[in-house]
């Protein structure tokens, strides 16, 4: 297309056209030309934008507020904000880069230019605090079978509480972060960071990282995988907040799609490690670890395998 045209069907003059399309190849988007020849895009980019994105998960409680940074600290920082602000339940933050990615406990989270999916959403569930673990077992959950809907031939591991593993290696992490009342749950903000396209990562994550693209060999559709994680949390979402009974189905299936649930030798890195075998997970989602000296109860902290 000529940048005349396109100046004129956006009320610019072409050299802001060339300066925007400069723009543009900075960002990653693939247009080929110059004012001269007039421009193409070559291949529509792989960007979590709200248009792409919208289209593809009406009726789920995400298509209508959604935002796109380029370049962010982190989504889940400024989702926690923007809760506090009183942004509306399901809003969500996607970024092709966070700067600053939080992960669990103080560390940081790998989040390269548009390789992965970093997505925070604001949620405003009815529950008592004491129940929003159920909660972030299934947005695992919803991970699941995001990966699955798009590449049925992989099995995705899940470790009790949020992580989801392939080949033994962190595919994606969960960041739940919430401000509560003793009794009541103000706001949750859910933060997914997904490893997609990555090809590498650095030395001291290359041994326990992996991604979808490293596991599988092929490139994947970031817009694709968002679009169903939306529709799969949507889906444990309302199904959680609607059924009285609800935990028990996530915890029977969050057992069944992990590894780690039951029989594991894992040792448990909380206020000081201690090891044992796991024994299933109790009513309320915490972990249960067979030790030489009786059953105990993760509330928190990390598993690693002995
Ligand atoms: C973990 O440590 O396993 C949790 C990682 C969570 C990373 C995601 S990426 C999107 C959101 N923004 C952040 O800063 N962190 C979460």
């Amino acid at each position: 297309m000529s940048g005349t045209k396109l100046a004129d069907e956006i009320g610019t003059t072409r050299s802001e056209v060339w300066r925007l399309i400069q723009q543009l190849r900075q960002l990653g988007v693939d247009v080929a030309g110059h004012p001269a020849t007039g421009y193409q895009l070559r291949a529509v980019p792989d960007l979590l934008l709200p248009d792409v994105i919208a289209p593809l998960i009406q009726g789920t409680l995400f298509a209508k507020h959604i935002h796109h940074y380029y370049k962010i600290d982190s989504t889940n920082t400024a989702a926690m904000e923007a809760a506090a602000a009183g942004a509306p339940e399901g809003t969500v933050l996607f970024a092709e880069e966070q700067v600053a990615g939080r992960g669990r406990g103080s560390n940081a989270w790998a989040s390269a230019r548009s390789t992965g999916i970093y997505c925070s959403v604001v949620l405003r569930p009815a529950l008592p605090p004491a129940e929003v673990l159920i909660l972030s077992l299934a947005i695992g959950l919803a991970v699941h079978s995001a990966v699955r809907e798009i590449n049925p031939g992989v099995s995705p591991d899940l470790k009790w509480p949020n992580d989801v593993l392939l080949d033994g290696k962190k595919v994606c992490g969960i960041l739940t972060e919430m401000n509560a009342e003793p009794t009541r749950v103000r706001h949750i903000v859910v933060g997914i960071g997904i490893n997609v396209n990555q090809t590498s990562f650095a030395a001291d994550l290359r041994d326990r990282a992996t991604s979808l693209k490293i596991a599988t060999g092929t490139e994947w559709s970031r817009v694709e995988l968002a679009a169903a994680l939306l529709k799969f949390l949507d889906r444990e979402y309302r199904a959680l907040l609607q059924a009285p009974r609800a935990a028990e189905p996530i915890l029977r299936r969050f057992s069944q799609n992990s590894s780690w649930v039951r029989g594991r030798e894992v040792t448990i890195e909380e206020n000081g490690d201690f090891t044992g075998t796991t024994d299933g997970l109790d009513e309320r989602g915490f972990l249960r670890i067979r030790t030489g000296s009786g059953v105990r109860t993760v509330l928190s902290g990390t598993v690693r395998a002995t």
